[in-house]
């Protein structure tokens, strides 16, 4: 190769490096703490008027561990808080190996639950589990976790409904959390037993998953809404390409709102991570607004 011929060559690859050097520390430095707040206003059927304008925030898949800092959990919570949340849902993987980490968490989303009722379901990292067959690593995770946020007055519903009147007398919703869809307990009409007058002149009933796969399974029952996370939107998601992976079978469920026609259903890209990379998914805090249909 000519000299010249080399210098032109190493000239146009100058660019290309930057551009790929800068979007590598773009997706690994700034995206995966870059919080975005998705708000969605849901007309939602049987919710009384009393509750119109109900403000729901949901968190998922936190993931605290070592590279999921407590500060990074702390700004989270304070963008919550700053929504006025009246109700606040978490739908599961609260942590990434560390059985420590079920500590911290608890500790760090303590503040929620002084300003609003907060219900939380089992992710499939809760329980120390990646895939369906093999047997999860961490059986008792429900009941670690259970604990640690019943010490800061958040309920872990797991297979179970409650009741819950956010504006004290003026009216009542069901929040149904699910156990982990990958989880050998996962029981959704033991969950939906539990609730009762189970009618469809019955309350709104919102329902808190985690893998939205679960979807199948409770697609048959009377709710209004489910809410899932899991899926961290795939974490990265090229232009023009979209998500490489995405660890969910259907694909209506990828990312955001999907109406079924019987039910709405919404997955939440995540606020942590495994691996500390994003690019083209924010972490996200949802923040839904409830009207009456
Ligand atoms: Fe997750």
């Amino acid at each position: 190769m000519q000299r010249r011929d080399f210098l032109k060559m190493a000239a146009a690859a100058v660019p290309a490096g930057l551009v790929t050097s800068s979007t590598a520390v773009y997706a690994v430095a700034v995206e995966p703490t870059w919080i975005q707040v998705w708000s969605h206003r849901l007309a939602i059927p049987r919710l009384p008027a009393a509750l119109s304008g109900l403000s729901v925030v949901q968190l998922s898949d936190i993931h605290r561990s070592d590279i999921v800092s407590g500060p990074f959990v702390r700004e989270a919570v304070e963008r919550v808080l700053a929504l006025q949340p009246e109700l606040v849902v978490l739908t599961g993987d609260f942590i990434s190996g560390d059985t420590d980490c079920f500590r911290l968490v608890a500790d760090e989303l303590a503040l929620l639950a002084q300003v609003a009722p907060v219900f939380a379901s089992m992710g499939n990292h809760d329980y120390d589990h990646w895939y369906r067959p093999v047997a999860p690593r961490l059986p008792h995770g429900a009941q670690l976790l259970g604990e640690e946020f019943a010490r800061v007055g958040i309920e872990l519903l797991v297979d179970r409904g409650r009741v819950v009147a956010p504006r004290g007398d003026a009216g009542e919703l069901e929040v149904l959390g699910l156990d982990d869809f990958w989880h050998r307990g996962f029981d959704p009409t033991a969950a939906f037993r539990s609730l009762p007058g189970t009618g469809d002149a019955g309350r709104a009933r919102i329902v808190l998953g985690h893998n939205p796969d679960a979807y199948t399974a409770i697609q048959d029952q009377r709710f209004e809404l489910a809410l899932f996370g899991h899926t961290h939107g795939g974490q990265i998601s090229l232009p023009l390409f979209g998500a490489p992976y995405v660890p969910c079978e259907d694909p209506r469920f990828m990312s955001g709102l999907v109406d079924t026609g019987r039910h709405l259903v919404y997955t939440n890209r995540g606020l942590g991570y495994n691996r500390r990379v994003r690019f083209g998914v924010r972490p996200e805090i949802t923040h839904f607004t409830l009207l009456p249909a």
